[in-house]
């Protein structure tokens, strides 16, 4: 397994790799068939890496175990793979609610909980966007994770933090529960794009679609709101590309 996103951290990609998968063998592990799904699916699916890292899926599912969460709702869940871990992570007695806005992707994700018996995860079709506003949970989630439209990131913070309010009825995430939002950092790129960054002299030249949009901007807001926020407790995790963290204090 191929731990690309930890170049930089140790002196060569060959130590990166090395300490990435000692690291991996050190950590409580995934169910084979699981990252058996990923390995196909990075063999297999030309977007394979909109999917975590099966390290992040491990590290990320420790601190669903820390918090003892046992419903976890997922913005962005191209084929499953990190939905299955949550369910992994949950229990049988957990659930998992995704939201995705690909007829396609939530079809593969959907027919990846079949092939693989997992009956506590669903997905809501749509735009998160729209889809997230709508829910309206029995019991308030105890970990939301955030990895659809990097664009959208701030507008998903808001809704969480306007829908979690003290003594709401229905509110979305719990006292104590976690928010995760993947891609914080985009190689870098959010904390440095200037032409110190060899990463961002790169993607100017080959991605020059990408640099039209505002997904920079729209991190770099993201980043700020978790830290401004009186209601949050945050840490922002320099690993993989860039994992925000926070604990909502009320
Ligand atoms: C990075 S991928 C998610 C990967 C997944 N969490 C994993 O690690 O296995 C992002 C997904 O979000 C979906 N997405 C993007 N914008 C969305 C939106 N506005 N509403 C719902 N889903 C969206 C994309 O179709 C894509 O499948």
């Amino acid at each position: 397994m191929k731990h690309c996103e930890a170049a930089g951290l140790f002196p060569n990609e060959k130590v990166s790799e090395r300490v990435f998968s000692y690291a991996t063998a050190h950590t409580a592990t995934l169910p084979q068939w699981l990252t058996e799904y990923h390995a196909d699916i990075c063999a297999n699916e030309e977007k394979s890496n909109y999917m975590i890292s099966t390290f992040q899926a491990q590290g990320m599912n420790w601190l669903g175990r820390l918090i003892g969460a046992k419903r976890v709702l997922e913005i962005g869940v191209y084929v499953g793979f990190s939905t299955m871990a949550w369910s992994y992570c949950v229990g049988p007695d957990g659930k998992v609610t995704g939201l995705e806005f690909s007829p396609q992707y939530a079809d593969m994700a959907r027919r990846a909980f079949q092939k693989f018996g997992i009956k506590n995860t669903e997905v809501v079709d749509g735009d998160a966007l729209e889809t997230l506003s709508d829910l309206q949970p029995s019991e308030p989630y105890d970990l939301i994770f955030i990895d659809a439209n990097k664009s959208g990131y701030p507008s998903y913070l808001a809704t969480i933090l306007e829908k979690s309010r003290p003594g709401s009825s229905s509110r979305l995430l719990r006292p104590g529960g976690l928010v995760l939002a993947d891609n914080i950092l985009r190689r870098g790129l959010v904390a440095d794009d200037s032409i110190d960054n060899p990463q961002a002299v790169k993607e100017k030249l080959e991605r020059a679609e990408y640099w039209k949009g505002n997904d920079l901007e729209k991190l770099r807001e993201f980043n700020d709101m978790m830290v401004k926020e009186e209601r949050l407790d945050p840490f922002l995790l320099p690993l993989w590309d860039g994992v925000g963290c926070a604990k909502l204090l009320d």
